[in-house]
């Protein structure tokens, strides 16, 4: 058996650089090319790769031997909302440099993140069931929603193995979240400890889906190593992970930090926020491929405190 060659694009970012790790243990650092636009010295082979230049892109795959992609890099819902044309540009025009490069040199698989801000208004169900209605309200939830769509033709088209799950909100310790709407939940946590009080920009009331760390790269995992007969959904499958308010956050936060405080003024987000369901319906990615989440709010929160403590996050900027 031939030895992967993986890369990944927005390797530097909140999900990339869990990814960028846990690839590494898994097939060797060797094997794993971390590419992005932001320097990246804890990886051993790195590329400077903008995803919209299809040159740079094609020559990176041909240099590596690539056989497989871990398409990240992307702008997030909230700060996709301050420059929305080249929010569009760079997740289509990223992703379909991707998928041509990738076609023309015989890469085998490729994971495409999709999210739940394909979801709008319409199908703001209360669960949002695998084939609900998408109708985004932001240029990013337009983005994957086109993506999963290019994602489906160009396997029927090329036969392209391209597999999809449209993440919930990531919570982790390794890494500051980028410009989404979930954000609030991963920030908070560096507030408890620095602070002891933190501004959440969502309602108190807010419920959505989120996810752990650990939880959304076995899921990735667990569909990138999925037998292909098992592949019935070649848009994007849901997943879910746990769902929360803003409120229950804080609250299992002060079962560890009594002192804790919380404020609640929202922004723009909290219209983003309402247009996405509550939770999410994983019934297919449950029964495809095996999906089963591990981590539930109090065992999240308890992880969280465990290992934050050994590692300071820079601030969000949007
Ligand atoms: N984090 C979440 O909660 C979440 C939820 C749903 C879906 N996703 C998806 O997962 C993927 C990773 O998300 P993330 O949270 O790590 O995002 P992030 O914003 O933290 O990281 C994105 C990375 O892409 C890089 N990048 C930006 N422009 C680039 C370009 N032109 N060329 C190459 N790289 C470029 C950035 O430098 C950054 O390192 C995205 O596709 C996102 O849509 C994330």
């Amino acid at each position: 058996m031939t030895q992967n060659k993986i890369l990944i694009t927005g390797a530097h970012g909140q999900v990339g650089s869990v990814l960028y790790s846990e690839l590494s243990k898994k097939y060797g650092k060797d094997n794993i090319v971390a590419s992005d636009i932001k320097e990246m010295p804890s990886a051993d082979v790195f590329e400077l790769l903008d995803v919209t230049d299809i040159e740079a892109m094609n020559a990176v795959v041909k240099k590596h031997s690539i056989t497989e992609i871990y398409h990240l890099a992307a702008i997030l819902s909230a700060k996709g909302e301050q420059d929305p044309l080249w929010t569009w540009e760079l997740n289509l025009q990223g992703l379909f440099n991707v998928l041509e490069a990738s076609r023309n040199n015989q890469v085998e698989k490729i994971f495409f993140p999709s999210s739940i801000a394909v979801f709008g208004h319409k199908s703001k169900l209360i669960v949002a069931p695998q084939a609900s209605i998408t109708d985004p309200t932001t240029v990013y939830g337009m983005s994957k929603v086109a993506g999963e769509y290019w994602c489906q033709y160009y396997h029927n088209k090329y036969g392209l193995d391209i597999r999809s799950i449209r993440y919930p909100g990531v919570i982790g310790y390794q890494s500051m979240a980028g410009g989404g709407t979930t954000d609030y939940a991963v920030e908070i946590f560096q507030y408890v400890l620095d602070k002891k009080e933190y501004s959440c920009f969502l309602e108190k009331d807010t419920r959505l889906p989120m996810i752990f760390m650990e939880d959304a790269i076995r899921a990735t995992f667990e569909i990138m190593e999925a037998p292909i007969e098992n592949i019935n959904i070649r848009t994007s499958y849901n997943i879910s992970g746990i769902n929360f308010t803003p409120e229950e956050l804080v609250q299992e936060i002060q079962v560890h930090h009594p002192d804790f405080k919380c404020t609640y003024l929202p922004d723009f987000r909290q219209q983003i926020a309402e247009s996405w369901p509550q939770k999410i319906d994983d019934t297919e990615a449950m029964v495809d491929w095996g999906w089963k989440p591990s981590y539930d709010l109090p065992k999240m929160v308890s992880s969280m405190f465990e290992n934050l403590p050994k590692k300071k996050l820079a601030p969000i900027q949007l």
